[in-house]
């Protein structure tokens, strides 16, 4: 029992070390960190939400609970950005215009959440055609911000 205790307390410590940071007022300690971590979220967005791909394209059938699994993933991490990129923290592959067109860039991040939003509905609905289409909106709306906010490669 005490051993059991002992170790959800670590994992207790080790969990509010990954969380609390990212909480707080000042999250980065040098916008180098902000860059490093913006730019984790969008990889790790990139592979979850293209695990769903074969599924949104019919190549393989359509299986609600490993789709619903990835989307879970995609919809915490559309939450996680969206701090690193405030004032102070310009660099990494972003554009200066995140910066300059706060409220564009507001938006096309909205718009994202919101796809995503209808991705989880559809998933957790188990309803294919409704996926579908939510799919598309969210590949759009990626598509959209880096058209006008990433550097182009
Ligand atoms: C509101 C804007 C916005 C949205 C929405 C957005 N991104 Fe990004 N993304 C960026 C910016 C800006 C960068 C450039 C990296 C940086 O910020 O320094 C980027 C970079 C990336 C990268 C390259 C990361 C690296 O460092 O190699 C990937 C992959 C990526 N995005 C995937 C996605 C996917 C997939 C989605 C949608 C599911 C998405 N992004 C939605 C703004 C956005």
């Amino acid at each position: 029992m005490k051993k059991k205790f002992g170790l959800l307390a670590l994992a207790g410590t080790l969990v509010m070390g990954l969380v609390a940071p990212s909480q707080a007022q000042a999250p980065f300690r040098e916008p180098h960190d902000a860059v490093k971590y913006r730019g984790a979220t969008m990889v790790l967005m990139g592979a979850h939400f293209g695990r769903l791909a074969p599924m949104a394209k019919r190549e393989v059938p359509f299986d609600q609970a490993a789709a619903q699994a990835n989307v879970d993933i995609v919809k915490m991490l559309a939450a996680l950005p969206w701090p690193a990129y405030a004032p102070g923290y310009e660099g990494g592959e972003a554009r200066s215009e995140v910066w300059t067109n706060r409220e564009g860039f507001r938006k096309a991040s909205e718009t994202f959440q919101a796809a995503v939003r209808e991705l989880d509905a559809a998933t957790q609905a188990g309803d294919f055609d409704a996926f579908r289409v939510a799919f598309g909106k969210t590949g759009q709306s990626c598509k959209a911000c880096h058209d006008d906010f990433r550097k182009k490669k």
